[in-house]
């Protein structure tokens, strides 16, 4: 791996940032390839970050010059946590944040603060207050901390509330929620807006890239958070990926869905980490992981940027918290950048960059094929772009006029078959297309499908399982689409599935299920039952199986009185 030598000693540059620190990310210059990271990403209009450390920042050189000249954004990694900044009650230190924020003023960089919020790294005086306590120095935690840095044009976000949900998309049982229950959330976010109008002001997560049950209670709660009218401005990412683990499910998606409640996405502590000794196989799938970060907030209007979670393998916080696991960041522990480092500047150097404003041809020629009771297939001819299409949305209407568009898949391919639809029922579909800089074109003509009866009648139901992720040992099957494809409204339904020999049921959200041999029982849950005619719920599991097998569940059944 090259040194980049050139790099470290362009002091031109850090002078050239002491001028001043107003930050131009969407000055959209053309960038070379050689280019650092941060003149990559300004030219698409997007911030490349890094969070950063107190003690090396403060002490080695080489540490300091990379996080100057590659990123032009930083969090601080651990120096805006309240056991940092209110170690004790009242007594505010700010020394390391201060020290961070400066170093990205002097270096034309923005600040997003992190965290507000969070059940770990809190001070153990905080956690034992009393309810209505605990609730005050939550507000004066949040106005003293954001006050500070309200009118420093350089800090620009904060993340409020930090982990807030469990993995199966409850929420988090953290001494926040089990004193002051989750009315904590609004409150902060209140609070913060207080502190500052103009800091873009998040919730932050983990394991909510792809669908599934906790990204789907995230969007359920900002939705909810922006109906009320609590001011929410974006929905943070971490993305601690790891290669043995599979990349996320279905990231466009959601990241599509959050776009679509009027929210950024950032991904704010990104790493892909490595069961070592890593090998050339892991590397790739890192390399390729990296990418598709990048390339996912390119794709999309609604992500600013991304942030690394450090650039050394040097300072990353892997090995110390995943035991024998580690090579996670984009530079190594003698500051060598690794091929990931190539990767992301590839990915935020391809195409035309932020000017490209030219959407994509409509899709034409759309026609169904196949339509059976409970689905159909569609295809349709190939839009074109002057840089590419990246793919397509499907969109479904209810009955044969009226009712509203809305997108129920994508493709990356010209077909797409639909599942999961009420017999004897009429739909219609529209495609449109995609490309890297997020233009959408034009939809397509209207093709209206009418699905067979299927002998449904009143109380049928269908069932049709996704396996969302699998890796060797287990997987997760997300959603069990259930639709009530009968007439009439249903008011329970049960699932059946046939469980390979082997495999057992390690948690399960949204139905109450019971095993009995290789059979799975899937009973609704007490407020997913009732289904009008043609309406969908969902319900999803984990399993762990041995690793040697690759077998899935199978013959989903479903059955309503
Ligand atoms: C980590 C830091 O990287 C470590 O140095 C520290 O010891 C623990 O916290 N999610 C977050 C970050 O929101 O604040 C965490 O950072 C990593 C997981």
């Amino acid at each position: 791996m090259p040194l980049r030598t050139r790099r470290l000693g362009a002091a031109s540059l850090a002078l050239a940032a002491l001028a001043g620190f107003t930050v131009s990310l969407l000055s959209a210059q053309p960038a070379a390839a050689a280019d650092p990271l941060r003149t990559l990403a300004a030219a698409k209009g997007k911030f490349i970050g890094t969070a950063v450390a107190t003690s090396p920042l403060a002490n080695e050189t080489a540490y300091r010059t990379i996080a100057a000249q590659e990123f032009n954004q930083v969090t601080a990694e651990n120096a805006m946590k309240w056991d940092s900044t209110e170690p004790n009650d009242n007594q505010y230190t700010f020394s390391g944040a201060d020290q961070i924020v400066a170093f990205a003023q002097a270096n034309n960089q923005i600040v997003h603060g992190h965290t507000l919020v969070w059940h770990q790294q809190t001070p153990g005086w905080v956690q034992s207050l009393s309810a209505s306590a605990m609730k005050t120095a939550m507000l004066d935690h949040i106005a003293t901390v954001v006050g500070h840095y309200a009118n420093n044009p350089a800090v620009q976000s904060w993340d409020v509330v930090n982990e807030v949900f469990d993995e199966n998309g409850g929420f988090r049982t953290s001494f926040w929620y089990n004193t002051l229950g989750s009315g904590f959330i609004a409150d902060a976010f209140r609070a913060a807006r207080a502190a500052d109008p103009d800091a873009k002001l998040c919730i932050n997560d983990y394991n909510v890239e792809g669908i599934n049950a906790k990204s789907t209670a995230m969007y359920n709660l900002v939705s909810s958070l922006k109906s009320q009218g609590v001011p929410i401005d974006c929905v943070g990412f971490q993305s601690h990926l790891a290669t043995q683990y599979g990349f996320p499910g279905q990231l466009t998606e959601n990241v599509a869905r959050f776009a679509a409640l009027g929210v950024q996405v950032r991904f704010t502590e990104l790493d892909v980490r490595i069961v070592l000794p890593a090998d050339t196989t892991e590397i790739n799938t890192q390399n390729q992981y990296y990418t598709n970060i990048i390339n996912a907030c390119l794709a999309s209007t609604a992500c600013p940027g991304v942030t690394i979670w450090g650039f050394t393998d040097k300072y990353s916080w892997v090995p110390d918290t995943f035991p024998s696991e580690g090579q996670a960041l984009i530079y190594d522990a003698n500051y060598n950048a690794k091929a990931d480092y190539t990767a992301i500047a590839t990915a935020l150097g391809a195409g035309t960059g932020g000017g490209d404003t030219t959407a994509p041809s409509a899709p034409t020629n759309l026609t169904a094929s196949g339509t059976t009771s409970s689905g159909t297939t569609l295809s349709w001819t190939a839009s074109t772009d002057n840089t590419a299409v990246t793919g397509y949305d499907i969109l479904r209407a209810p009955g044969a006029s009226g009712g509203t568009f809305a997108v129920v898949g994508t493709s990356t391919s010209t077909s797409y078959a639909d599942s999961g639809l009420a017999a004897s029922s009429t739909y219609r579909y529209q495609v449109r297309a995609r490309d890297a800089a997020g233009n959408v074109s034009a939809v397509s003509s209207t093709v209206s499908v009418t699905t067979l009866s299927g002998g449904g009648g009143p109380g049928g139901c269908s069932a049709v399982g996704t396996t969302q992720t699998q890796w060797p040992g287990g997987y997760v099957i997300q959603p069990v689409t259930v639709t009530n494809t009968g007439s009439a409204q249903i008011t329970s339904w049960t699932v059946t599935f046939t469980l390979p020999a082997g495999h057992t049921i390690t948690g399960s959200w949204n139905a109450v299920l019971t095993v009995s041999g290789q059979t799975v029982t899937a009973k609704n849950a007490n407020y997913n039952g009732t289904l009008g005619a043609g309406a969908s719920t969902s319900f999803g599991f984990q399993v762990a199986r041995p690793t040697s097998d690759t077998a899935l569940p199978s013959g989903y059944a479903c059955a309503a009185p």
